[in-house]
């Protein structure tokens, strides 16, 4: 913490990140990353080492990578270690998945083995409820549940696609195969969708570009083992250290 940025109060705990108040600031937030790790709705519990340095680092760099590549975000400034200082935006509810190669869920709904290369990227909406357990949701569902517009979809859309040619050559480059990510967006106070939330190893399934080994949280979702040096090593391809 700088002495500018005085926490106030614990407005939200998630499963990986804490939400504070800050004092004088009424627009900003500030977001804590844990080292806390949950999967399947939090059904499976424990710790990742280092875990909220390295996704407070890594979200740092690349929401700052983003922005320069024009991607409006809620990102303002890394204060220590696992902390950063946020705009404050009123969520919207909606999950977005980028998929460029078949893994994970998308494995329960097509015939597509794991590893098949997607002819295009897949987007898809989630509704973000963990009483319902984050359900699949087309643009109908959103519509009739008024959580977000047809605009606020298209604008979330077009975003995701844009994230996703702007950071597949981005981790390719660091010998990553970027196969699929999650986002979450919210509105400032002019009502303009930002990206917010975090893109970290918790978010995205990358695989090593030569051998495909999965350098992500599966490893914690499936006991591959391994699993604190897989964000060891995201860290130093896309920090250096
Ligand atoms: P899925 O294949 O399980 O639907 O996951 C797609 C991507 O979304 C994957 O990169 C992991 C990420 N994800 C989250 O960030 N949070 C979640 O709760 C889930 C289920 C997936």
């Amino acid at each position: 913490m700088t002495e500018n940025y005085k926490k106030i109060k614990q407005i939200y705990e998630g499963k990986a990140k804490k939400l504070y108040t800050l004092k004088g600031h009424k627009d900003l937030l500030l977001q804590e990353f844990k080292d806390d790790a949950t999967a399947f709705n939090a059904l499976k519990k424990g710790k990742i080492l280092n875990k909220g340095i390295i996704n407070c680092e890594l979200t740092t760099f690349l929401f700052t990578y983003l922005r320069k590549k024009g991607v409006r975000n809620h990102f303002v400034k890394q204060v220590s270690a696992n902390e950063m200082i946020i705009d404050r935006l009123k969520i919207v509810p909606i999950e977005v998945v980028v998929r460029n190669i078949a893994a994970g869920s998308l494995l329960k709904k097509t015939n597509f083995k794991e590893g098949h290369q997607l002819a295009k990227p897949i987007v898809e909406f989630y509704y973000k409820d963990d009483s319902l357990g984050d359900p699949m949701i087309s643009d109908s569902h959103a519509l009739a549940m008024k959580i977000a517009t047809e605009k606020d979809l298209k604008t979330l859309k077009q975003m995701a696609e844009n994230i996703n040619t702007i950071l597949k050559p981005f981790f390719l480059k660091r010998g990553l195969k970027l196969v699929d990510f999650k986002l979450e967006f919210g509105k400032d106070k002019t009502g303009r969708i930002m990206l917010g939330d975090e893109i970290t190893p918790d978010t995205c399934r990358l695989w090593d570009k030569k051998t495909n080994k999965k350098l992500d949280k599966d490893r914690f979702r499936f006991d591959l083992g391994g699993v604190n040096e897989a964000y060891a090593e995201v860290r130093k391809r896309i920090l250096g250290k």
